[in-house]
Formats: C-alpha cells, structure tokens, sequence
C-alpha cells in the first residue's frame, strides 16, 4: 500500500516501458519489507534536466539511468563515483542531502556474474564491442584485478579510442583487435570472453555469433550480456566448446543488486532479483 511515507524510487530511458527494473525492485521491496516502490518514467532527451531536477525536488529517493541518458546524465549530478567518472556513465544515481551521486553498477554487475564461476584476478579477458556496456565491463573488471583486457570490435576506431582510454586511466595492459586473425589468436589463451554487442538477442537469435565453437576451449569462461534469449548462439557454441557460459541475466540481476545496496544499505538476497527476472523472461 503506497502511503505519505513511501520511497519513491524510479528509472528514466527513452524507451523506458521495455525494462525489467520495476519488476526486480518492486519484488524485493515487498519481500524485505520495505515501504518503498520503483516506477518507469519515460524521458526524452530534451527533458533529461528538468526530469532530474524535479526527482530531486519531489524527494525521489534513487533512479536508475537506461538509454539514451547513461552519459548525457553526468553533468546534471552533484558528484560521480570514482569508477562511474572512468567509464563515461552512469546508471544509478542517489539523491540525499547531499544532493545527487552517480555510479555505474552495469560493470559490477558483470563482474559479480563472472564471479559466480571464476575469479578476474590476474586474467586475461577478451571483449567483442566497445560501447557503453565494453566501457563498464572493461573498466570494472581491470579496477577489480583483470591482469590485460583486449577490445575486439566492427569498427576498430572506436576499440582503438576504448584501449587509449584503459592505458591512459588505468595505466591497464589492454589491446585492441579486429574481428578476424586477431581475435582468433587472442582467443587462444583467453581466460574469459564477454560479447558486449547486441548480436543474437531477440528477434535475431540466428544472428551468426562473432566467436564461434572453433574458436573456444574448454576452460574458457563466456559472459554474454544479452539476456534474451537465456542460451543466446555465443552461448550454445561455448557450450559445444566445453566452455562455461554465463547468461546477461546474471549481470542484469546483479547491477540491480548493486543499485538496491546504494540505495537502502541493505545487501539483498540476490535470488529474490532472479526469480522475478527469470518468471518474466520465460513468458518472452
Ligand atoms: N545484461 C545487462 O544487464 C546489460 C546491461 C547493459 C547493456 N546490455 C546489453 O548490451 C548490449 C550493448 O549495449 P551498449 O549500451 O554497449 O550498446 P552500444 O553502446 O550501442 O554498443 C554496441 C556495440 O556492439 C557492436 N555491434 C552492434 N551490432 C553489431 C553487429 N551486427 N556486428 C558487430 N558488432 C556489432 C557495436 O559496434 P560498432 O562500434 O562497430 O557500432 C558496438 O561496439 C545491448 O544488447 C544491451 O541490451 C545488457
């Protein structure tokens, strides 16, 4: 029951209507017991100001930041966390009385996934895509003791301006690759893999995967961001490959267990996210 006393927590996109935030938060609200409710907002570019600046002002409690607003939100905060400030984005965003903080939990959230099956410390990690998702998995993971991280991707300027981005931030062993001999041979040793791109997700789940079944072993660990469908095409020949693969519903869980924890202080069980998550994505 909303009341005077509510919280009011929220995400702003453009598209907004798509997202499986409300569902997560609202369900772990009600479990823990807290008096607190999480809505979409639709906001356009041009009221991305005014949207903030009226959360503020009505005592809105945290949002979570989807696209097209990840970067553009940074200079309408008070302050940005350290990691947020590196990767260019922001997901989250915090308002108390200090005013507005931003931080990147999509990072974290991959990071978390990944941690399920293997540990990053000292691995060498190979990326397919360099946006804004490339830019918080990248970033996050080295920050969490990556030993080198390699950028494959479709146009090579934007890996190229992503690793300029990893030395000169990080002083990180990173690469960039293109799609072809590069990517195979850097896929020899590799301990993990993770696809940043949209490539197979829903409708286009024959979407031939950048890596496929010739190109892993077993012992490789591959993180696919996308989360719908479950067992995207990367997902199926890693599994042929004797590889571990990791749905983006892992990371989509966990970013959200990460925004809940800035949020409330409260660690919540990160199988309440899951659950919620996974009796929607079997209705899609
Ligand atoms: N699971 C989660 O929690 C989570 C969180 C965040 C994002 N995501 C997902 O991550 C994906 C990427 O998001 P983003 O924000 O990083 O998008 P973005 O900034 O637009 O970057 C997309 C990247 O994918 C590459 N790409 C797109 N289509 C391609 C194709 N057909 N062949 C080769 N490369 C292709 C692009 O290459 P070019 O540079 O050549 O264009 C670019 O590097 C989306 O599917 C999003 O839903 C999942």
């Amino acid at each position: 029951m909303i009341t005077g006393k509510t919280g009011v927590f929220g995400i702003i996109g453009d598209p907004v209507e798509h997202s499986l935030s409300p569902l997560m938060h609202n369900v772990a609200f009600k479990k823990l017991g807290l008096d607190n409710v999480y809505v979409p907002f639709h906001v356009k570019k041009s009221d991305l100001q005014s949207a903030l600046m009226g959360a503020e002002s009505m005592g809105v409690k945290g949002l979570n930041v989807t696209i097209p607003h990840k970067t553009a939100v940074i200079k309408y905060l008070d302050a940005v966390d350290p990691a947020a400030e590196l990767i260019g984005a922001v997901n989250t965003i915090k308002f108390d009385e200090n005013g507005s903080e931003g931080y990147n939990t999509d990072g974290m959230g991959a990071v978390k996934a990944i941690e399920e099956v293997t540990s990053v410390k000292n691995k060498k990690v190979v990326i397919l895509g360099a946006g804004g998702a490339a830019r918080a998995v990248s970033f996050q993971i080295l920050l969490e003791g990556a030993g080198s991280v390699s950028i494959a991707n479709r146009t090579p300027d934007k890996a190229v301006k992503l690793r300029k981005d990893l030395r000169e931030k990080l002083g990180a062993d990173a690469k960039a690759l293109d799609l072809g001999f590069d990517l195979e041979e850097e896929l020899e040793n590799a301990d993990i893999l993770v696809n940043t791109t949209p490539i197979g997700m829903y409708p286009n789940v024959n979407q031939k995967p950048l890596v496929t079944e010739d190109m892993m072993h077993a012992g490789l660990v591959v993180n696919d961001v996308v989360y719908n469908p479950l067992k995207t095409g990367l997902l199926k020949e890693a599994e042929k490959a004797g590889a571990e693969g990791i749905s983006g519903a892992k990371m989509l869980v966990y970013q959200g267990v990460e925004a809940f924890k800035i949020w409330t202080g409260i660690e919540p069980p990160a199988d309440i996210f899951e659950d919620a998550l996974m009796e929607e994505l079997k209705k899609l």
